[in-house]
């Protein structure tokens, strides 16, 4: 098979790069022979109060299943993300911030680490202690980072719930990790709408009892309700407040951050991460994969309620003494120059997206992009989902102007940081695929059966060993973890996604082989849409597949039989989309309801979702054996009333 085009690395990126071809194999050749001494470096880099004996320390199988890095070591992340900074970059930028109206605001250095104190000392006198669960609930704006430092200062565990969230989204995030503390913001301001954040949070703890505090951000001043006695407001609570406030000192191993994310099955799963490891992992990626070095200005578009925005907004850059631009808009408010603009407004050199929004602008035509210089970038980054080639082409060509790099990096929530990623100054790039692993990190394909896969083929994407950045567990449920990661494919992390590896030994994520979708790069588990769609007085069985999007990547169909004496309407078909907004969030809204007397099962009642990705990806002729069904006769039916038959 071809895989088209092939860009060279450009002889200047080989020669100043962090990394360059050769020093790729060389530090994949040191790995296999002296792993101690490469992962000491890679989390060298940090400062540790205690240094590390141990290194690596973890196996994957069953009867002794561990994984711990640099166990006897101790450090703070916000020391090693702000403080250590202060004597040489004091006055750095370390965020900047456009804000959705266009405003600008900028801390450095000194100022970051003045307001992270203060909130950490907020947090201390409301009692916060190391090891409690705060939960933080904030718009893309700078409180948003400095909370998640203050928590890493005193040692308390952050949850970030995205701003997308719905009352009920928040309240099951609340009680999994019983968090007592929720921050949160007045409102939010995204593309000119107002986001009722503060409102979303009294309405989640109407069943919260235990949160004892909601701290209060101000963003854009709106009166809202506050409770007496548990609601304050942030700039109350700073009054007088001292902006020195010692670190704690933390065990390499100890917790930095739950956050939720959505797997195959049952509710989202509490992701864990610790300290060390962690902030390792995310520095050392940082620099690699963005050959990045101090003080260039780094532009991240996720939100900090993704992982993509804890690793590459906040905890990378501001470990590798960077300068982070925070962006509280979206790309085509006001218009679909607005990502160029910002680029030309803060000189940004390195900017990262998701092929979702380059598919969406790149429908805008070149004229958006052309009206802007762009002058300052040098090298351009994808995540989330895989990008087709035409959109990487175009964001070589337009965007990037043919001169910069494209780094497709690929990993997830449970990995920490990147995996497997193009090196700017190692790896020729070919469009669509996210090159090769990060040194340290071991992909093998293999079979469905487990059967390992050599050479060019594609398979299931595992992970042989561990990696600093890797997942601990599941908050609360270690059997889970072990369970979902660990078991298809014994002795391995098993991702979910499937691969294809070439001639030239380059990895192509094909997507994922489970029922977890990728909407506009935002992880969903079709099984939560469907219990929120179960959830709806008129629905009486729901089925939820992905289907391919131009825009999106990915879109929600969802197949919907109603209980005996409804009626399917058009306006039925509405409040099903509206239900699941409110229940889940808006971009979890199905694209698609089809609504179906009965649903392709098995004798057993097993429902035939293969069946039923088919239909929604119009692809009719591959049904396949549709015999071993309870009724055959569903699917006909199915194909009859598909959506745009
Ligand atoms: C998908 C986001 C192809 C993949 C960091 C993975 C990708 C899931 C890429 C994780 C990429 C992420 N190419 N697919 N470059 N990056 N994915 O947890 O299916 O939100 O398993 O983490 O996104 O999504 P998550």
């Amino acid at each position: 098979m071809s895989d088209g085009e092939v860009f060279p690395v450009p002889k200047a990126w080989a020669q100043k790069a962090h990394m360059d071809a050769a020093g790729y194999e060389a530090a994949v050749a040191e790995v296999e022979t002296n792993p101690d001494a490469f992962w000491t470096k890679v989390a060298g880099r940090l400062d540790w109060m205690t240094p590390f004996t141990q290194v690596k320390d973890v196996s994957f199988e069953k009867e002794d299943f561990h994984i711990r890095w640099f166990a006897d070591g101790v450090l703070n992340v916000s020391v090693n993300c702000l403080d250590r900074h202060i004597a040489e970059r004091g006055d750095q930028p370390a965020i900047l911030w456009e804000s959705d109206d266009g405003l600008m605001a900028r801390f450095t250095y000194r100022e970051a680490l003045a307001e992270v104190c203060r909130i950490a000392n907020v947090l201390k006198a409301k009692g916060v202690k190391k090891g409690d669960r705060v939960t933080i609930y904030l718009p893309m704006i700078p409180a948003a980072a400095f909370c998640m430092l203050a928590c890493a200062r005193i040692g308390a565990i952050h949850s970030v719930i995205f701003g997308g969230f719905s009352p009920d989204s928040i309240a099951g995030r609340i009680q999994d990790c019983d968090s007592r503390i929720v921050i949160t913001a007045d409102e939010g301001l995204r593309g000119g709408k107002i986001v009722p954040l503060k409102r979303n949070v009294d309405e989640a703890l109407k069943s919260c009892p235990q949160v004892t505090d909601v701290i209060v951000v101000r963003r854009t001043k709106a009166d809202v309700p506050m409770t007496e006695g548990r609601d304050a407001f942030l700039p109350d609570l700073k009054q007088g407040v001292s902006d020195v406030c010692e670190p704690e000192p933390m065990n390499a191993e100890d917790p930095l951050f739950i956050l939720y994310t959505s797997g195959s099955t049952g509710k989202p799963k509490g992701v864990l991460h610790t300290t060390g490891g962690y902030l390792a992992w995310a520095a050392y990626t940082h620099e690699l994969v963005f050959d990045y070095r101090p003080g260039e200005v780094f532009w991240c578009t996720a939100d900090v309620g993704w992982v993509t925005g804890h690793s590459y907004v906040v905890y990378g850059p501001l470990a590798n003494a960077g300068t982070s631009l925070m962006f509280e808009g979206v790309p085509n408010y006001p218009d679909h120059s607005r990502f160029w603009e910002v680029i030309d407004k803060y000189k940004v050199e390195i900017f990262y997206t998701a092929p979702t929004a380059i598919r969406a602008l790149m429908r805008e035509g070149d004229e958006p992009v052309l009206k802007t210089s762009r002058k300052s970038l040098r090298l351009l980054g994808t995540v989330g989902e895989p990008i087709n080639p035409e959109a990487w082409l175009w964001y070589h060509r337009v965007v990037g102007e043919g001169r910069c790099p494209i780094v497709d990096t690929y990993w997830q929530t449970e990995t920490g940081a990147c995996l497997a990623s193009p090196l700017p100054g190692a790896h020729p790039t070919k469009p669509g695929s996210c090159a090769k692993p990060m040194p340290g990190v071991k992909f093998q394909l293999v079979e469905a059966d487990g059967a390992v896969i050599t050479g060019a083929a594609s398979g299931n994407l595992c992970i042989t060993d561990s990696w600093p950045g890797q997942m601990r567990t599941v908050y609360g449920d270690d059997q889970r973890f072990f369970d979902t990661y660990f078991s298809t494919y014994p002795g391995k992390y098993f991702t979910g996604d499937g691969c294809r590896r070439d001639e030239d030994g380059y990895y192509w994520i094909t997507g994922r082989v489970d029922d977890v979708i990728n909407v506009s790069g935002h992880r969903l588990g079709t099984a939560e849409i469907e219990s929120a769609l179960v959830g709806n007085e008129n629905v009486a069985e729901a089925a939820v597949v992905g289907y391919p999007h131009d825009i999106k990547g990915q879109g929600v169909y969802a197949y919907v039989t109603l209980k005996a004496d409804v009626h399917p309407t058009d306006i039925l078909e509405a409040e099903l989309k509206g239900w699941v907004r409110r229940e889940i969030g808006p971009f979890a809204a199905p694209d698609v309801v089809q609504f179906a007397p009965g649903l392709p099962k098995t004798r057993s009642g097993k429902i035939m979702r293969r069946i039923l990705r088919k239909i929604a990806e119009n692809d009719l002729g591959n049904l396949g054996d549709t015999t071993t069904l309870a009724d055959p006769a569903v699917v006909e039916d199915l194909v009859k009333n598909r959506h745009g038959a």
